[in-house]
């Protein structure tokens, strides 16, 4: 069997990216204050700054939009929408908004209050964000091997539901519902096996829970399930898409990933006197309910990339290119999080320059090199992101420091990502010169957006 992996569609369609040198990146990175976020995209070669609305779109759903009706109320495009997201996701009501966070902040504001609690795998920022902003605490409870980045657990991403049972024992009555995320984007890009959601689902209903799951990455973590979780091997992955709703109470999506669409989102349940309140705060903050801030066309694009997510040779190409990184890094000893997730590629900063001190950003000093190295853009999940804490003032290193170069699906080849690997790999040969990064000036919240630093030199 042929073992070259290919991209499973032809490009038809260009974007040129312009090529930048070495000195004018270095100078353009000092002009951005050290912080990728405040870089131009057209001076970045390859952008893995995320996965979200960065993706490309088929020739289908390309067409599709041009048959968008953009009726206020009622149209053609709505039902298409809806019926997809029923087909797949199974749920009663559906409910358009305009991105992943809409759709939380619409369910928390009906389902939480001051005091309540609400569990997940590990939540993503937003979610978490969404939680606390109506008075709730988001907690994380991921399974005891997501810990520890070499460990070869096939489901890291799954929750630890020993932890679970015993906090709905302790304190099920301020648990307005349990979550948990597919996959597990803030723990590595991880996947949930379909035994633990079935577990989470039983402790669920046991305790007369509600039981949603953040879908954003749904397909991709449905053929993990496929490749790896035995018993599933011959199942369709679409049916094992529908099981794992099947399981659940409602979802929340942001169509902007595994959608392959650039904008949008929704929140299914299936509690009609629920979604009859939510659809009350959609008029008021995002659209009338079958459009809810979204344009016809949106609708269309994500009904057809809703399905083409699901073609199975895509999702084979999509996790063995990113095991490819995955691996070329961790064959050259360099630090990566380990087995690949689906969507991003996590280096391990802390271990990747051990000599700079968290407080010193490692994880962005390793974004700024690669930069520089390469023109590569990506993320660092870290201490900058998240060791401040807003109230206190007090500033400690978090529990990692990651660098997420996150991998837009269908946007690059694989050439493009043997050059990324170059890349890294230059860095790592001169890692033992990278100096740490101090801040000059950030806001208290969310500063690693807008945050300004220097380099700190000894
Ligand atoms: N949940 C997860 C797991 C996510 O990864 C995201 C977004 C959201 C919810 C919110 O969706 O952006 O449509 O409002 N993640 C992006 C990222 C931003 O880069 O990982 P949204």
């Amino acid at each position: 069997m042929l073992q070259t992996i290919i991209e499973p569609f032809r490009i038809k369609m260009v974007e040129p990216i312009k090529l930048t040198s070495r000195d004018e990146r270095e100078k353009l990175i000092e002009a951005a204050h050290f912080n990728p976020f405040l870089l131009r995209a057209e001076d970045v070669i390859i952008d893995l700054l995320t996965d979200s609305g960065t993706s490309a779109m088929s020739s289908d759903a390309w067409a599709a939009l041009m048959r968008g009706d953009e009726s206020y109320a009622g149209a053609r495009s709505w039902y298409r929408f809806r019926d997809t997201v029923k087909d797949i996701f199974g749920f009663e009501q559906v409910i358009p908004t305009h991105q992943g966070r809409a759709a939380e902040h619409i369910l928390f504001g009906v389902m939480v209050k001051p005091g309540s609690i609400v569990p997940n795998n590990t939540h993503f920022d937003t979610t978490r964000a969404n939680i606390e902003f109506n008075g709730a605490k988001a907690i994380d409870l991921p399974c005891a091997e997501a810990a520890d980045f070499d460990s070869t657990f096939p489901f890291k991403g799954n929750m630890d539901t020993e932890a679970l049972e015993k906090l709905v024992a302790e304190k099920g009555d301020r648990i307005p519902l349990i979550m948990v995320t597919i996959t597990n984007n803030s723990g590595g890009g991880q996947p949930v096996s379909m035994a633990n959601i079935k577990e989470i689902s039983r402790i669920a209903r046991k305790a007369g829970i509600p039981f949603y799951i953040d879908a954003c990455r749904f397909a991709e973590n449905a053929h993990f399930i496929k490749r790896r979780e035995p018993g599933y091997e011959n199942t369709p992955t679409i049916d094992i898409a529908r099981e794992i709703f099947g399981y659940a109470d409602g979802c929340t999506m942001s169509a902007k990933k595994d959608a392959f669409a650039n904008i949008g989102g929704f929140l299914c349940t299936n509690d009609a006197e629920l979604a009859h309140r939510e659809r009350n705060i959609l008029i008021l903050t995002e659209g009338f309910p079958t459009y809810g801030g979204l344009a016809g066309r949106d609708l269309e694009a994500i009904a057809v990339g809703l399905r083409d997510i699901l073609d199975e040779h895509y999702l084979d190409y999509r996790l063995l290119s990113t095991r490819y990184v995955v691996k070329h890094l961790f064959d050259a000893g360099i630090p990566v999080v380990v087995p690949a997730g689906g969507h991003a590629v996590y280096l391990d900063a802390r271990r990747f320059l051990p000599h700079i001190d968290p407080l010193q950003y490692p994880g962005s000093a390793l974004a700024v090199e690669l930069y520089i190295e390469g023109g590569i853009r990506c993320v660092e999940i870290g201490t900058l992101m998240f060791g401040l804490d807003p109230h206190t003032g007090e500033e400690h290193p978090y529990h990692h420091d990651f660098v997420r170069l996150a991998i837009p699906r269908r946007v690059y080849t694989q050439s493009h990502m043997d050059y990324v690997i170059e890349a890294i790999q230059l860095v790592w040969e001169r890692r033992e010169d990278i100096r740490g990064l101090k801040i000059v000036e950030a806001p208290k919240f969310l500063r690693h957006f807008t945050a300004k630093l220097e380099r700190v030199w000894l």
